[in-house]
Parts: structure tokens; sequence; C-alpha cells
């Protein structure tokens, strides 16, 4: 897996590659241009924020990727041209190509850089070369995710920069709550508004889970 900053990732399974909220044009953290990824075999948006679909459309159309995301995102993305929809909601999940995809309440907003209705802000838990990744999406701290941490995480990407998401404290209490393998911190110091210490969060952590600190464009394997 590979953390290209914010809330983007490269999730590899051997086989596929699958990028969750590819937000590369635009991001003040990331150096890495759309062309210079080899290989897109699906796109899994968590909402509509310009920090998340970022780059979807474009990939999806190079690549002819998959893009997996709330049935009004993909309605919103099949009317720009892309040809490879699959439109989900929160619950039950489905079995794609390279593995599975539920996704998770969240609570937060979800617009589309041109203002139209993105559907519900959601997370998402990705089950793929055999591992289970929870990826927070934009979220402030919720109960339920004590029901997401009842069956074991391999990973758990959790936003932690406060202001739109949980801030520190509330990523630990997530974390208490989800019980990770390990956890990943991320959305925090792209802007100002959601700097972090995140070598703090770490050390708060600890004695929760295995906190591991990505730097941009780092890669680890689960
Ligand atoms: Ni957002
Ligand atoms: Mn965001």
């Amino acid at each position: 897996m590979k953390w290209f900053s914010h809330a983007a990732f490269a999730i590899e399974n051997g086989e596929h590659t699958v990028l969750v909220d590819p937000f590369f044009t635009g991001n003040p953290l990331c150096s890495i241009k759309p062309d210079e990824l080899e290989r897109v075999d699906a796109i899994v948006v968590t909402h509509g924020h310009r920090d998340h679909i970022g780059d979807t459309e474009y990939l999806a159309k190079k690549h002819d990727a998959t893009v997996i995301s709330s049935v009004e995102i993909c309605n919103w993305l099949g009317k720009r041209g892309v040809k490879k929809l699959h439109g989900q909601q929160p619950g039950g999940g489905h079995s794609h190509f390279f593995g599975t995809v539920k996704f998770t309440a969240a609570v937060h907003s979800s617009s589309l850089p041109d203002g139209s209705y993105g559907g519900i802000a959601m997370g998402v838990i990705l089950e793929t070369g055999g591992k289970r990744i929870y990826h927070s999406g934009d979220t402030a701290l919720f109960s339920d995710m004590k029901i997401i941490g009842k069956n074991k995480l391999d990973a758990a990407l959790l936003c932690i920069g406060g202001n739109y998401t949980m801030d520190v404290s509330e990523a630990l209490e997530a974390a208490s709550m989800l019980k990770p393998g390990i956890l990943i911190p991320m959305h925090y110091d792209t802007w100002e508004v959601i700097r972090q210490d995140v070598v703090s969060f770490k050390n708060k952590a600890a004695s929760i889970c295995d906190v591991r600190i990505l730097g941009i464009n780092d890669t680890i394997t689960i």
C-alpha cells in the first residue's frame, strides 16, 4: 500500500491496483502527477469533495478503470463519460474483481466540485489480498466504529486533521473502538487549518495500537 498524502492511497494485492480518493492535482503535499501512475484497475471514492474525488475522472478514463462510489457520484461521473461505474451505498458490500468493497457511515457532507449532490459521505472497508482495511473517509467520531472494529481490521487509515474531520483526540477514541492491527494517520498537514502534531498522536496512541506514520509516497506492506 502506498500513501500519496491526504486521503489518497494505492492498495496493491499483487495482481490489481486500487486507488482510494486519488487527489493529485491541486494537492499541495503531493508532487506526483496523475500521469505517473502506471496501473490503475479500480478507484474507490468515499465522497464528492474535490480533495477526494480528485483526479478520478481523468484516471478512470485513461486506465479504463472501474469507479466504485455512491450511486450519485457514479451517475455524475457517467454523465462526464466515465464508462465503468459501480454505485453502492453503506451496508452489505459487493465482491469486485480485486476483492470486497463495503461502504460504512461517515459523519460528513458530500457535494461534487460543481455543487451537485454526491449522496452521503462514506467510509470504506476493503478486503483484498487476504487483508481487511478500513479507510475512514472524512468523518467525525461516531460510536458505530465499535461495530466496524468487531471484525479484525489489519489496518485502519484514519483522518486526524480536525476542522473538517476527527482531530487527534477523537482519532484516539476511534482507535480504541476499531482496535486495528496498524493505524495509519491521514488527512492532516495538507493545509494550515488541518495541521497536527502526528508524532504526539503516535505517542498517545501507542498504548492502543501500532501507529505507522507514513511519509509522502511511502509504501507499507500490511
Ligand atoms: Ni470532505
Ligand atoms: Mn477531505
